[in-house]
């Protein structure tokens, strides 16, 4: 019997975890819920090269093919747990994502999660909030920044 119990609020954990996840704010009634262990399963743990000052350089004006391939990854694999707008879903909105952080913090928030959650003060304090752990999506240093390109478009520049 207690043992019966026990399985059954293991069962409710998802749930309780998606009801927790950043506040829930951003989530309207009439949308599936996210299953984030589902999400967050089978992902391989790799740690990445932290990018230093000076790997990467920003285009002026903005380099319309990175966006587009930024967009395309986003709506891969980012957009199950990002919106476009400032409301959270598992994760944080990416609107304005590029004002309040570096490019290569963003960087290495994208190609090095595991590194960033670790050691980095500011993830630490997104995973405090979100309670989720970011998983690492495998992006390599190009589509990377891509994905900044196309989060410059979304911040409005030009
Ligand atoms: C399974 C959900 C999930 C997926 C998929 C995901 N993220 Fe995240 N992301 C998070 C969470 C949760 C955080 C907050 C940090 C934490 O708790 O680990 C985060 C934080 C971030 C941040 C920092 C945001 C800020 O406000 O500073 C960036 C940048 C980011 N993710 C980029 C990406 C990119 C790029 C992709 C796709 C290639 C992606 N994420 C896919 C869950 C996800």
């Amino acid at each position: 019997m207690k043992l019966n119990g026990a399985m059954n609020n293991l069962k409710l954990l998802p749930v309780i975890l998606v009801l927790l996840s950043c506040g829930n704010e951003g989530v309207k009634t009439d949308e599936k819920p996210v299953d984030i262990q589902e999400l967050a399963k089978n992902q391989p743990e790799v740690h990445g090269t932290e990018l230093k000052e000076g790997d990467i350089t920003l285009s002026n004006p903005l380099d319309t093919t990175m966006v587009h391939a930024g967009k395309a990854i986003y709506e891969l694999k980012c957009q199950s747990c990002h919106r476009l707008t400032e409301d959270k879903l598992v994760g944080p909105g990416w609107k304005n994502v590029t004002k309040r952080r570096q490019p290569l913090w963003i960087m290495n928030m994208i190609t090095n999660v595991e590194m960033m959650l670790e050691s980095d003060p500011e993830a630490q304090k997104l995973l405090e909030l979100c309670l989720v752990r970011m998983p690492n999506q495998n992006l390599n240093r190009e589509e990377a920044r891509q994905v900044i390109e196309f989060m410059r478009n979304n911040d409005g520049e030009k």
